[in-house]
C-alpha cells in the first residue's frame, strides 16, 4: 500500500473521517439512534485508504455472510455492531472500524479501529450488498450507506400499505421539494429478521432503483453520493413522515393537496423524471 510522495495521515485527521463522525453525531441528535441503533458505512477512496495505510494493522479474514465480488479490495469505514451512536464523537476508535475485502468478495478484515475487540455492525451484509448495487448502478459515485430508526417513518409502517407506490405518492404529497430530492421514489421491505444476507438481498433489490428503503415496523436505509446527500435524504423523508402523522393525526379531512398536474408542473421545472405509478393516482384511491 506504501506510495513513494503520497504523504501519510493519521485516520482521525482525515476529512472523510471527521464527516463521517459529524454525520453519525447529527443522527443522535435527530434522535435516530436509540441503544446501538443504526449503523453507517462510507466506501473509502482508493486515494484516501492509502493516505493512511501506514496505520493498517490487518486482522485475521471473516466471512461477510454474503457474496460482493464487485467490492474486491475496497476499503470501508464502518461502525461497529453493539456501539452506541452517541459515543462515536468521543471513543472513534473504539466504535468505528476500517474493513478490506479481499480478492473473492466474500470475506473482510479489520485493518484499523475496534480497538477494543468489536466486529462490524451486524447489518454488514445489508451495507456491502447496498453499496455493491450502488457502486454499479452509479458509475462507482455512491459512496454511503446509512441505517437508522427514525420513529416517523417506523409509525407509518403501522398504518400505511407496505408498498413502495403508496409511501412514495404519500411522502412526496407532504413537501413539495420532496419529489426533487427522491424523483425515483422509495421502497419498502416488509417485515424480515434483520441482521443477515436475506433482508440484505431484498433491500439491496429495491436499491437498483431507489436511493432509500423503509423496512417495516424497523428503520430505514438511505445511500448517496456523500454524506450530505444520504444525511439530507433519511433527513427529508423523515420530516415528510412526520408531517404525514400530524396531518393524519388531526383526524380532519385535507382541503387542498399538490395534484397530479402540479407534479408534472414540479418534474418541468426541476429536470426530474416522476414515475407514473406514484402520481397517476391519489391517496384515496389507493388506500
Ligand atoms: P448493530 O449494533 O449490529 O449495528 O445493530 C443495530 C441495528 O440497528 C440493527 O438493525
Ligand atoms: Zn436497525
Amino acid at each position: 500500500m506504501k506510495m513513494i510522495g503520497t504523504e501519510k495521515m493519521r485516520v482521525e485527521d482525515c476529512e472523510w473521517f471527521k464527516d463521517f463522525v459529524r454525520m453519525a453525531d447529527d443522527g443522535y441528535r435527530m434522535g435516530w439512534h436509540e441503544r446501538n441503533g443504526g449503523n453507517l458505512s462510507y466506501r473509502i477512496k482508493d486515494r484516501e485508504a492509502k493516505e493512511v495505510s501506514d496505520s493498517f494493522n490487518a486482522s485475521v479474514w471473516k466471512p461477510v455472510g454474503a457474496q460482493v465480488p464487485e467490492l474486491a479490495g475496497e476499503y470501508f469505514l464502518i461502525t461497529g455492531t453493539g456501539k452506541y451512536f452517541r459515543n462515536i464523537c468521543i471513543r472513534p476508535s473504539d466504535t468505528l472500524g476500517i474493513i478490506e475485502i479481499n480478492p473473492e468478495g466474500d470475506s473482510y478484515r479489520t485493518v484499523w479501529g475496534y480497538v477494543n475487540g468489536a466486529e462490524p455492525t451486524s447489518e454488514l451484509p445489508t451495507h456491502l450488498l447496498n453499496h455493491q448495487v450502488k457502486k454499479r448502478v452509479s458509475g462507482g459515485t455512491y459512496r454511503v450507506v446509512y441505517h437508522a430508526h427514525p420513529e416517523n417513518i417506523i409509525a407509518l409502517t403501522f398504518i400505511l400499505p407496505l408498498s413502495d407506490e403508496v409511501f412514495t405518492r404519500e411522502l412526496w404529497g407532504m413537501m413539495t421539494e420532496c419529489p426533487i430530492v427522491f424523483p425515483a421514489g422509495i421502497g419498502v421491505v416488509p417485515w424480515m429478521v434483520p441482521g443477515g444476507s436475506e433482508i440484505g438481498l431484498k433491500t439491496c433489490e429495491l436499491m437498483e432503483k431507489y436511493d432509500a428503503a423503509v423496512w417495516a415496523h424497523h428503520g430505514m436505509f438511505a445511500t448517496g453520493v456523500d454524506f450530505d446527500l444520504t444525511f439530507g435524504l433519511m433527513h427529508t423523508i423523515e420530516k415528510s413522515a412526520a408531517i404525514l402523522l400530524k396531518q393524519m393525526s388531526t383526524g380532519r379531512e385535507r382541503l387542498s393537496a399538490i395534484d397530479q398536474d402540479q407534479f408534472k408542473e414540479l418534474a418541468e421545472r426541476f429536470r426530474v423524471t416522476l414515475d407514473d405509478r406514484f402520481i397517476d393516482q391519489g391517496l384515496t384511491e389507493r388506500i
